[in-house]
């Protein structure tokens, strides 16, 4: 790593990197990936036994504060969190004024800023207890508005979260309970939300997060900060993946089809991609990408569709696309989004739920990423250059003589 924050005070010269390939942008001890090994950890513990080992509640515990925690402080977090589930009751109307047909995350993004006018006591930045409550809050009430952004969506009357289940399956029951009838949380369904959002809780400096800092690098309120993470995520190469990669899947629909995907997606002439494949960062195997294969696996046993035929053309495909030479030059395997979406369906979300549910999952992460920048004494207002590629000076000619 060179260091060369002082390279334009020193020397009037600085670099020109699109898309930031090859600079870091701040100095964090929150994610490590080893994108070459295929290695990622969380404040030093990989990523495996975090989703394996643990729960979701632990790994923000982990993400937020930099350890494990004990019993006791972990009773304690999840006490705290769990007060926070409930928002405003003003929220309701502020949902009924979207249009039904609205997509979830737009829904979200807007959402979520409000909160910013709803909760004006975390919103001072510069004291430590207003952003942890801030951050508490976030963690506690993102997944409520997205259970409301998914009823909202279906027309179903909102469910208020029930405190006494975990995150997950609390989560769930928000989305899947409805009032006339009982409805018990799948355990198979929770452990697999729960480690869904393990693996997605956090990713180093992703667009999303790089988002969230330099929004937050101008002390901007934190919803503000969230709302805009959430924004940037939306996107297809981004949070939007799943969604496509299922949508793909369903195209490609039987195994037989796949020779012709690939040569599509190989094809310069041709826009297609394969969803679900290739990472900026990763130039091996995504490691969650193994744990989320699993991970459908069981769930769709669960339903009794262990032999899904979705689930087949994807390993069908990851097989062929894993021994093509197209693929092997340019690293590019399965990321975490490639088995997500099969997943996510199997459970019972509609795909224009998919990256609203990363983006409960990347709350803690965001914020975690926030805050640590936030408490950086070496921070300041993110700003990058340009390469100017306009025109030079031109003598401007009043409108009268054009
Ligand atoms: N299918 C076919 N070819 C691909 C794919 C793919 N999925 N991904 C990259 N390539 C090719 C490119 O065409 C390029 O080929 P070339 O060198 O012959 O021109 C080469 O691999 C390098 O690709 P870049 O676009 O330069 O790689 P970059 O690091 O910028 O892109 C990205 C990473 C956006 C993830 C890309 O691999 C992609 O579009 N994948 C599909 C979308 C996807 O799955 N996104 C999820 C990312 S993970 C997340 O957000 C949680």
């Amino acid at each position: 790593v060179i260091d060369i924050s002082k390279l334009y005070a020193l020397t009037g010269k600085f670099t020109y990197d699109p898309g930031f390939t090859s600079t870091a942008s701040c100095a964090s001890t929150i994610t490590y990936i080893d994108g070459d090994e295929g290695i990622l950890r969380y404040r030093g513990y990989p990523i495996q036994d975090v989703a394996e080992g643990g729960d979701f509640i632990e790994c923000c515990y982990l993400l937020l504060y930099g350890e494990l925690p004990s019993k006791k402080q972990k009773t304690d977090f999840e006490t705290r969190v769990t007060r926070h589930t409930m928002v405003h009751e003003q929220m309701m109307r502020f949902f009924t004024g979207f249009r039904r047909d609205a997509h979830p995350m737009s829904v979200m993004v807007a959402s979520v800023g409000a909160m910013a006018a709803f909760y004006h006591d975390s919103t001072d930045i510069t004291d430590p207890m207003a952003r942890e409550i801030a951050s508490i809050r976030m963690i506690a009430k993102v997944p409520t508005l997205a259970a409301m952004a998914y009823k909202y969506h279906i027309g179903q009357p909102f469910i208020y979260p029930q405190n006494d289940l975990d995150y997950a399956s609390n989560f769930l029951r928000m989305c899947f309970a409805v009032p006339c009838e009982d409805y018990k949380v799948n355990p198979v369904f929770a452990r697999a939300m729960d480690r869904i959002f393990t693996l997605h809780a956090d990713h180093e400096q992703n667009a999303s997060t790089s988002t969230v800092r330099l929004a937050g690098s101008s002390g901007a309120n934190p919803f503000a900060c969230i709302a805009a993470g959430i924004a940037c995520l939306w996107g297809p190469a981004h949070g939007g993946a799943n969604e496509a990669a299922l949508k793909m899947l369903e195209e490609i629909g039987t195994a037989d089809r796949i020779p012709e995907f690939v040569a599509r997606a190989k094809d310069k002439n041709d826009s297609f991609r394969l969803m679900g494949f290739g990472h900026r960062v990763y130039k091996n195997y995504d490691p969650r990408a193994k744990i989320m294969q699993q991970t459908s696996k069981e769930v769709l046993a669960e339903i009794g569709h262990a032999d899904d035929p979705l689930l087949q053309v994807a390993i069908e495909l990851e097989k062929v696309a894993l021994h093509d030479e197209y693929f092997i030059e340019r690293k590019l395997y399965p990321n975490i989004d490639f088995y997500s979406g099969i997943t996510l369906r199997a459970m019972g979300f509609p795909t224009s739920m998919f990256t609203v549910l990363f983006s409960v999952a990347r709350t803690v992460g965001w914020i975690a990423q926030w805050k640590e920048m936030i408490e950086d004494p070496e921070q300041r207002i993110g700003r990058p250059r340009q390469l100017y590629k306009g025109a030079a000076e031109r003598t401007y000619t009043p409108l009268a003589k054009r």
